[in-house]
């Protein structure tokens, strides 16, 4: 009763388990924040996420806002904040969510790295058709007369989940010609957006429980919308708030900066795109290659992590930067960002990312002579415009690390060259992305960082 009367006063988000000194009783409660019960024999458990309760019990409950717990170890009574009982709902958790020791890795962030051709073949299994050369995720629940309809496509993400977004957005628009927009969850409902009924939107998110993300859905639920996740964390709360979509499968993601995850997020918004341009403007030849290339990944993820190439000269190169520089065009924009996005988190360099054609405008006063410069620059239509921004930077004392294509004579604009396997052009952030994964690692290495815990972050930002 306490409990009760205090929260109809508290404001804010919070998960909550109170304990009592003379009672053998723990009450708990939530607003915004996930609060999970398991369920076990003779014992009772609580978390704020579903997979740290795995190795005691699968039993679990999902605690709602505005819903109360008590607890004792053999009972769990629910009650609303106004004091109404109702019976528990409980969930049986899968089972292969897949281990999240150590090993023999020095760190999670390496483990995971070296974790992404196992997480794709995930992804990707069962959900692709081969004879139709189309995608087949069966959560989204569409059919391809209901994609065929969609005016337009809005994806919502924070951090690393934002810029596996940017890469949807372009891999949509292409493959499906219709409008798609990436917008960052924190900025969203505060900007009173416009929602279409007959648009789709997508959640993307590692955890589920991004509070910023999770604030997104529920104001376009609220304007009549409606969103799909994109999500890893099986019944997360973003997850249970869309009530459907897509799992990326990547297993658990321990290292604070998103890596394997990062790679499902593509995965999964490719296999989206071509199942919308199937609808739409992709042809089944078209439809086959990109399926094709989406199979090669794995594999060529793994030729890539057995010869990686100069990461530690590429390191040398950076470590005492005071700014380092990712530029790339196209579909290499975002992985750009990605790209600088890891570094900052983990080795606490400033880095800049750019549109690679956008850095005349501005990034290029920062330039002199030695500044550190990384690009990349894959096969595609856009190449040929990132040699120029190449040469600019070059011209002025620049250095250049080049993410590239094995084999391509773009290699000679390079200081220090790193070649990536050959790779379908719409799916190459899958393989230049790890070459930037691994030079944050070795650099916050270097730099004597803590790899897995970076300061000030945390893995799930469960507040706004
Ligand atoms: C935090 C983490 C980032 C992550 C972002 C989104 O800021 O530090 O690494 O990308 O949250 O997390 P999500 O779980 O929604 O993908």
């Amino acid at each position: 009763m306490a409990v009760r009367r205090t929260l109809h006063l508290a404001r804010g988000t919070w998960g909550l388990c109170v304990l009592f000194l003379d009672h053998d009783v723990i009450v708990c409660a939530r607003n915004g924040s996930p609060l999970i019960i398991g369920q076990g024999d003779d014992e009772m458990f609580v978390s704020s996420d579903p997979h740290a309760l795995a190795p005691y019990t699968h039993r679990v409950v999902f605690l709602e806002d505005g819903e109360i717990a008590t607890l004792t170890n053999t009972s769990m009574k629910l009650s609303t904040l106004k004091g109404k009982n109702f019976n528990p709902n409980i969930t049986v958790l899968e089972e292969d969510w897949g281990v999240s020791e150590l090993g023999d890795y020095p760190h999670y962030m390496l483990k995971e790295i070296y974790e992404q051709p196992d997480a794709l073949r995930h992804c990707i299994s069962g959900r692709l058709d081969r004879v139709g050369g189309n995608g087949r995720l069966g959560g989204l629940k569409l059919e391809p007369r209901d994609l065929a309809k969609v005016p337009h496509v809005r994806l919502l993400g924070c951090g690393t989940a934002y810029n596996a977004a940017e890469i949807g957005q372009i891999m949509i628009e292409k493959l499906a010609r219709i409008p798609a927009v990436a917008h960052i969850s924190s900025e969203f409902r505060h900007n009173d957006p416009v929602i279409n009924p007959n648009a789709l939107h997508f959640a993307v998110t590692q955890s589920g429980e991004t509070a910023d993300t999770l604030s997104a859905v529920k104001e376009i639920h609220l304007k009549g919308g409606s969103v799909y996740g994109v999500v890893n964390v099986v019944g997360s709360s973003i997850a249970r708030e869309c009530g459907k979509g897509v799992y990326i499968h990547s297993g658990p993601e321990q290292a604070v900066a998103s890596t394997k995850a990062f790679s499902n997020m593509v995965a999964a918004l490719s296999m989206f795109a071509l199942q919308v341009g199937r609808s739409r403007a992709t042809s089944k030849e078209q439809g086959k290659q990109l399926i094709n290339g989406l199979q090669e990944i794995p594999h060529l993820i793994e030729e890539y992590l057995e010869d990686q190439g100069p990461i530690l000269e590429a390191v040398e190169m950076i470590k005492d930067a005071k700014c380092v520089l990712f530029l790339g065009r196209g579909i290499s924009a975002p992985v750009a960002k990605e790209g600088a996005l890891k570094l900052m988190e983990i080795a606490y360099i400033p880095c800049l990312a750019y549109p690679a054609g956008e850095m005349k405008h501005g990034p290029i006063a920062l330039l002199e002579e030695g500044s550190p410069v990384i690009f990349i620059a894959p096969n595609d239509h856009v190449k040929v415009k990132t040699i120029s921004a190449i040469h600019e930077c070059k011209a002025r004392g620049a250095r250049v690390i080049l993410i590239h294509e094995k084999g391509d004579d773009i290699a000679n604009e390079a200081d220090i060259s790193i070649p990536i396997p050959p790779v379908h052009p719409l799916l190459s952030p899958l393989l230049t992305v790890i070459p930037m994964q691994l030079i944050a690692y070795h650099t916050a290495l270097a730099l004597g960082c803590n790899v897995d815990r970076p300061r000030n972050l945390a893995k799930s930002v469960t507040v706004e």
